[in-house]
């Protein structure tokens, strides 16, 4: 059976893990963690990235050998991939010798193909990315295109990398695989970039020497990109052992920054090899800190070692996955990560998992029986329901949709609870119906621990130990989806999921509400409140935080209202509403689209909720 292989970029050994190191790690290990689910084999590699002039740099800086630094540095890596309960197989060094070995090899295989030729090469050289850049792409200022920074003009004899002649194969290759790069704006990007024509690609140095050395000039070191891509290819085999069941890749995960390398390099370099092509590269975006770059000198970068020792691993991994679409760019705030640790892992999923067990230890001394006959399947046609959207959006890498998905389910288990009003069958001793809800609860709360297991592994274990089952590796999907597959158990209650976090600014706020500022009562009628009711609602795609609504506020004509609502709502939620808005507004534009009016939200540390009036009035009806 062939192995679904997913892998992470391999990682720089000059820098310490940050937050977007230890995001695509997270991403890529919910994937892998979904496919064992599904009962596929899977093959999950990372590793680090260890040559080239940037390190040699980097160790020289700090008086230690490359291999030193590297030798160092690694085990940051290794220290918090473990922290984080990473279940990578394989860990490749690009120091490593099979790696060293595959990546000459291919060089060999490459120039007597004739797709390898020496030449002499002159050009614009960024040495923290390890590449040139043409003078179209870096302007008359002379820096980095990607990351801003001033460029070397380097003068060397070279082996050159014949891409140019690759560019009509990539662009077929594109053509009939619209998914390989995804998500799609970058795959257009893609696209344009290689119609826009390919050069050869100088792929040695002479000006360093940490690297590999060409097999048949040593005084030449391998170009590190062409190392570095090798090693999808060398950590499984190099076309040995277990090569041919691991290969191709399903998913590069990568960084936008580092698209075009995996996209067009490599995919040319795999031609040239005679090795299928990867199925697909997924590109995520850049996170920034409270809206700013991450960066050294500005002292903000986030270390997810001093992040995972102020909240649980599951919060961090969660806040990473849910608050961006993946593609997207994000921002890392703390208070956002309280706010969802509060208001989504503490109010939905916590609570769900203590209330329910409470009740089935209060009120059935913590025995779950099937029933003989089951007349409310509500919750197990939901599950499946909600389990063919996961699927949708797990095929489409939207891990941020996917656990939309599970928290509306939790959401509706809640509701159950809530309208089934198991205390008040206790109460009556309506014993009968009593254990149907329990049951159906315990069922659903075994798909909720399956489903969250690649996302919350933490927390799924510990409802899986409650709930009486084993470790998560003992079951597939399949277990899950079968929503009654268990007849009896006893459970047991065993603390809180997650703990409330107290927010420091709120009580600031409290406080600065008191001392406020007092209007006048025409001053306040100077605000034209409506009713309106929302007629549609989609989300802005390139926006992380918008929604464009069309709302009647008893015009002649609907209006458009853009409202920051994405993170809260999904616009088919917010359809039908009846919310309030301010109607005399100055119109604004807003990602390029002209909003007229304001609705009205309310909005603690915990969540957002729309205002709304309490049953439907006439659109346009005024306030007062
Ligand atoms: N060594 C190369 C990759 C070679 S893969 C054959 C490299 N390493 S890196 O350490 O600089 O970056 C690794 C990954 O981290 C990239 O995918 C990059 O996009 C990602 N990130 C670095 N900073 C980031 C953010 N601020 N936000 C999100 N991800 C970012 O590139």
């Amino acid at each position: 059976m062939k192995r679904y292989y997913i892998t992470t970029p391999i990682y720089y050994v000059n820098d310490v893990p940050h937050i977007g190191h230890s995001y695509t790690t997270l991403a890529a290990d919910t994937l892998a963690r979904f496919k064992r689910l599904l009962g596929e084999k899977v093959f999950f590699l990372t590793g680090t990235d260890e040559h080239g002039q940037k390190i040699q740099k980097a160790a020289k800086s700090v008086n230690l050998t490359p291999q030193e630094l590297a030798d160092k540095v690694v085990e940051n890596f290794k220290r918090l991939w473990k922290k984080l309960d990473i279940t990578n197989d394989f860990f490749v060094r690009t120091t490593d010798d099979y790696h060293i070995k595959c990546v000459q090899e291919a060089f060999e295989y490459i120039y007597k193909k004739g797709d390898i030729y020496k030449g002499e090469y002159e050009g614009w050289y960024c040495i923290p990315c390890e590449s040139y850049y043409s003078e179209i792409e870096i302007g008359e200022d002379k820096v980095c295109p990607v990351c801003g920074r001033k460029l070397d003009l380097v003068k060397e004899e070279t082996y050159f990398f014949r891409l140019s002649a690759y560019e009509d194969k990539l662009l077929k290759f594109y053509e009939e695989h619209p998914d390989f790069v995804l998500p799609k704006t970058r795959y257009n990007e893609i696209v344009s970039f290689v119609k826009g024509g390919l050069k050869d690609l100088s792929i040695t140095r002479t000006s360093f020497d940490w690297g590999i050395p060409v097999p048949f000039n040593d005084k030449h070191v391998i170009y590190v990109w062409f190392d570095a891509l090798l090693n999808y290819v060398s950590a499984i085999g190099c076309r040995k052992g277990e090569f041919d069941e691991i290969w191709p890749a399903d998913v590069h995960f990568v960084g936008k920054d580092i698209l075009r390398f995996h996209a067009v390099y490599w995919p040319a370099f795999l031609m040239s090899l005679d090795l299928p092509l990867p199925k697909h590269v997924v590109a995520h975006g850049w996170w920034t800190v409270d809206g700013k770059k991450m960066s050294k000198s500005l002292g903000n970068v986030v270390d997810p070692n001093e992040m995972i020792q102020k909240y649980p691993r599951d919060a961090y991994r969660y806040f990473l996955l849910r608050n961006v679409p993946f593609g997207l760019d994000g921002d890392f705030s703390e208070r956002e990560l309280i706010e969802r640790i509060n208001s989504e892992l503490v109010n939905d999923f916590g609570n769900l998992v203590n209330r329910s067990l409470t009740m089935m230890e209060k009120y059935a001394d913590g025995l779950i029986n099937m029933p003989i006959s089951i007349e409310d399947d509500t919750l197990s046609k939901l599950a499946k329901e909600t389990y063919s959207k996961i699927l949708e959006h797990m095929d489409i890498f939207r891990f941020d949709e996917a656990l939309i998905d599970i928290f509306e389910y939790v959401r509706a288990v809640n509701k159950y609870i809530t309208e089934r009003e198991p205390w008040t069958l206790n109460k009556e001793g309506k014993t009968a119906q009593l254990n149907e809800v329990l049951y159906n609860l315990y069922s659903a709360l075994k798909f909720i621990a399956g489903i969250t297991s690649p996302f919350l592994p933490d927390s799924s274990a510990k409802i899986m130990d409650m709930l009486g089952l084993n470790d998560i590796g003992s079951y597939t999907i399949d277990f899950f989806l079968d929503f009654y597959s268990v007849e009896q158990a006893k459970v047991k209650r065993a603390g809180m999921l997650f703990e409330r976090i107290e927010q420091k600014e709120k009580k600031e706020e409290k406080k600065g509400y008191e001392k406020q500022k007092r209007i006048s009562i025409d001053e306040f009628f100077n605000v034209d409140l409506r009713v309106a009711k929302v007629l549609e609602a989609e989300n802005i795609e390139k926006s992380r935080k918008l929604i464009k609504l069309k709302i009647d506020v008893g015009e002649e004509k609907p209006r458009t209202l853009v409202a920051g609502l994405k993170e809260y709502y999904r616009p088919e939620e917010l359809v039908g509403k009846y919310i309030v808005v301010v109607a005399n507004l100055k119109p604004a534009k807003l990602m390029g689209i002209e909003s007229n009016g304001m609705l009205l939200a309310a909005k603690d540390g915990e969540g957002l909720a729309l205002l709304t009036v309490e049953k439907p009035v006439k659109p346009g009806a005024k306030i007062s």
